[in-house]
């Protein structure tokens, strides 16, 4: 009996040393230390033993159980710790590894552009003002010395909802605007990018909703000679110090004198090409000095004041900086064409 108990207990330890699974380790306890296990078996036989071996062989039994449980145990533990070092393994996180780019938008390279004149404007002391866009015939044209029936009306076709409103044809009612917020009292100092609506077909070059900027200055002693330093510096600032500018005598019912402003061209260095059709020069806006009407009927007083004025178009900027050649492309929103004015990547 004691042998077998022996023996049972060298069996069991090495079933416990060879497994490496818990569930089998269980298994293990079971049939070894259960009810209706070996042990419980053998000591079914003990009523045949002597009143002295009895206690004995009782003593080594409960050994052989605690050995065996002790054994259990023990690789229970083991196995446990083994479990967690290996899922800490598998979880192992390097975090030197560089992390995957995260795809980013992008601003539009129309708003880049308008950012980029406003900058340029706010660095001279302007401010940026708003209108609306949907405007009064009043604003739109006869604030500007365009009154009912003037002819260059039809220069603009225009988007009428009712006979004294409609979509704004350009940003130059917000110089109208802005000046009755003045009260007649100087300075002004305004640039006021913004949308506005023709009724062209869309082609190449025209689109029925672009953008403008529009600038304008009324102040004491405001002469021809601030509004040419200004639109230097502008060009200067936004195609390269090596441009020149010219301006050329134009006609605008808002200002007197007109001028359009050109610059020249990058490409050819003056020598003409196809991109300033042979001229040497760019037209890049129109331009002059506010028409004393036009300071009159916003409230200010023409003998006092002057003023001058200019309005752009961004897309037209924009495509001459980039080298686009379609202005629909702002608009249609390829990302193929879009991407390739990301900052990113
Ligand atoms: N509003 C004119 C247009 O849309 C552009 C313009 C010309 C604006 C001369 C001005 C200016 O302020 O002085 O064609």
């Amino acid at each position: 009996m004691q042998e077998r108990l022996k023996e049972l207990q060298t069996e069991a330890l090495e079933k416990i040393s060879q497994t490496s699974d818990l569930k089998e380790l269980n298994d293990i306890r079971v049939s070894y230390l259960g009810k209706k296990g070996p042990i419980t078996e053998v000591l079914k036989g003990m009523g045949k033993l002597s009143a002295e071996e009895r206690p004995k062989m009782g003593a080594l039994a409960n050994e052989v159980r605690d050995a065996i449980a002790a054994g259990i145990e023990e690789k229970q533990k083991h196995l446990e710790e083994a479990a967690v070092q290996e899922k800490l393994a598998l979880e192992k996180i390097d975090v030197t590894l560089p992390g995957r780019p995260i795809k980013t938008g992008n601003h539009h390279p129309l708003t880049r552009i308008i950012e980029e004149i406003e900058d340029l404007f706010i660095g001279m002391g302007y401010t940026v003002a708003e209108g609306p866009e949907v405007e009064k015939d009043y604003y739109n044209f006869e604030a500007l010395n365009l009154p009912k029936g003037h002819p260059a009306r039809d220069m603009q076709d225009s988007f009428y909802i009712t006979e004294e409103i409609l979509l704004r044809t350009h940003t130059s009612p917000v110089q109208a605007r802005t000046m009755e917020k003045h009260e007649g009292k100087g300075p002004v100092k305004i640039i006021c990018p913004g949308k506005v609506y023709r009724r062209d077909n869309d082609d190449a070059t025209h689109s029925h909703q672009f953008m403008q900027i529009e600038g304008l200055v009324v102040d004491e002693n405001i002469r021809m000679t601030d509004l040419k330093g200004t639109l230097e510096v502008f060009a200067k600032k936004m195609f390269g110090e090596d441009r020149e500018i010219r301006l050329r005598p134009s006609f605008f019912p808002f200002t007197e004198p007109s001028v359009e402003m050109d610059i020249s061209c990058k490409i050819c260095s003056g020598k003409g090409c196809s991109v300033c059709k042979g001229t040497g020069w760019i037209e890049i806006l129109g331009a002059g000095m506010v028409h004393p009407n036009v300071l009159e009927m916003a409230g200010f007083d023409s003998k006092k004041y002057t003023g001058f004025a200019f309005g752009m178009g961004p897309e037209r900027i924009a495509m001459l900086k980039y080298g686009v050649d379609d202005i629909r492309h702002f608009y249609t929103n390829d990302v193929r064409f879009l991407k390739q004015f990301s900052i990113h990547e």
